[in-house]
């Protein structure tokens, strides 16, 4: 249980708001790069509850402002893109990607003042094929998190994103929420049914693992373990990024490169982005049979684009089609009846409503994760708001480079926190791997 006055800190992310002022020390993935094309439609896009305009110019560099224009409030969405600025169709002013007013047509020469007029810009950045805002009070921007799947070229690398229509916090909870997997997405499977050489198979034998948790520089970490072979611990690690990233268990530690984002567009829809290293091993998917398991297939198509703030990247199963479950289906063959597990994701973190009244919750041990990580964050944007003191990782983007997410089996007689650093030491780097590629 939270208070309604620690809730409102944690899932308002608007201008002035703590959260919002911690995640403005940050860069932000504001959209795709294909998004947007040379001299192509300027979008609208909402993030952290401010309302924007991206275009791409004529040069291929990104520009994010404020969607009123500076003169008389316009919106620049109906802008003019062309040869390398937007111009506002209300009086034909003109800016640049850095927000310069560089025209000023309907002001005689002898009193134009463009050179006093700035539409209020992010500065922007291109990488892991997204476009990247920096919205905070600096002058020059901190570094790019150094988070390996962020940092893959583009061949290396599945990009996927989609619109939640529920805050940022609860999406975020669902990624740390390791007991969940054995319910809504494999609650009907029996250990039987699964390959008994994975070891995956552990988490469907037992489902109410025991968990370490701790703080951690980059935010916090944990290990769900259970017994699996006599003398050995089955270990599912994940991790809290601040501000809003995350490293789920679902995979194999060694070469699980991976990392699910939730940035807020406001405080009552976010976008998800995942992104996966392509030669990652898949988590457990089939059965023993070679089979898959019922209900995991992803099945996330999306409803058409539209320009409305919130059309891009709304999937089609969605809460007023009840993500079309089938009670068939549940009754007989998956615990669900929704398909996919995205979907079955979507179903559980929008239906607790566009934020969450976590007064009314009844945390369990299970949960030790969630409560470490709200406090987590609500200490770091009181001590930004009350000491003006910002977390370690804005400044020191490699403190990201030590955590890692996935599963391994360990000794039993080993410290949680020793186990990881061994498989940590043992992992596979793919940018690692990819620079002695190079040298060869
Ligand atoms: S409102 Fe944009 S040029 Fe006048
Ligand atoms: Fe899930």
């Amino acid at each position: 249980m939270l208070s309604a006055e620690d809730n409102d800190a944690l899932t308002r992310v608007g201008p002035g708001t703590p959260m919002g002022e911690l995640m403005r020390q940050y860069w932000i993935p504001a959209c795709l790069s294909s998004e947007l094309a040379a001299d192509g439609e300027p979008m609208r896009l909402l993030l952290l509850g401010e309302r924007l305009i991206a275009f791409r110019d004529s040069a291929g560099r990104v520009g994010i402002m404020e969607h009123r224009c500076p003169h008389r409030c316009a919106s620049l969405f109906f802008g003019r893109n062309e040869q390398n600025g937007l111009r506002c169709v209300y009086h034909g002013w003109k800016f640049d990607v850095h927000g310069n007013c560089v025209d000023m047509p309907n002001v005689p020469a002898s009193q134009d003042f463009r050179h006093k007029v700035k539409a209020r810009a992010c500065k922007v950045v291109e990488r892991a094929g997204m476009v990247w805002a920096y919205m905070g009070p600096r002058a020059e921007a901190p570094p790019l998190p150094e988070i390996e799947a962020l940092m893959l070229p583009d061949v290396e690398r599945v990009l996927r994103v989609h619109q939640r229509e529920c805050n940022w916090l609860q999406s975020l909870e669902g990624d740390i929420d390791t007991s969940h997997f054995g319910f809504l997405h494999i609650g009907s499977l029996d250990a039987d049914d699964v390959d008994p050489e994975t070891m995956h198979r552990w988490g469907v034998v037992d489902r109410a693992p025991d968990y370490k948790v701790r703080e951690t520089e980059w935010g916090t970490m944990y290990a769900a373990y259970r017994e699996a072979a006599p003398g050995t611990y089955y270990y599912r690690f994940a991790h809290f990024l601040l501000p809003f990233f995350t490293f789920t268990p679902n995979g194999t530690f060694r070469d699980q490169v991976q990392c699910t984002i939730n940035v807020p567009m406001d405080d009552t829809h976010t976008l998800t982005y995942n992104v996966n290293w392509t030669r990652r091993t898949p988590p457990l998917q089939t059965l023993k049979t070679g089979e898959p398991i019922p209900g995991l297939n992803p099945d996330m198509k999306y409803l058409p684009r539209t320009n409305d703030w919130y059309g891009r990247w709304r999937l089609e199963a969605r809460r007023d089609n009840d993500y079309f479950i089938d009670r068939e289906v549940q009754r007989h063959h998956t615990f669900t009846g929704i398909q996919g597990i995205g979907r079955q994701d979507q179903a559980a973190v929008e239906c607790m409503g566009e934020i969450v009244d976590r007064t009314l919750e009844h945390l369990a041990p299970s949960d030790r994760m969630i409560t470490l990580t709200r406090r987590r964050l609500l200490m770091a944007a009181r001590q930004l708001q009350n000491e003006n003191k910002v977390p370690a990782t804005v400044d020191s983007a490699h403190l990201y480079r030590q955590a890692r997410g996935g599963a391994f089996v360990a000794p039993a007689d080993i410290d949680w926190l020793e186990a990881y650093g061994r498989n940590l030491r043992e992992a596979i780097s793919p940018l690692g791997m990819l620079v002695a590629q190079a040298a060869e």
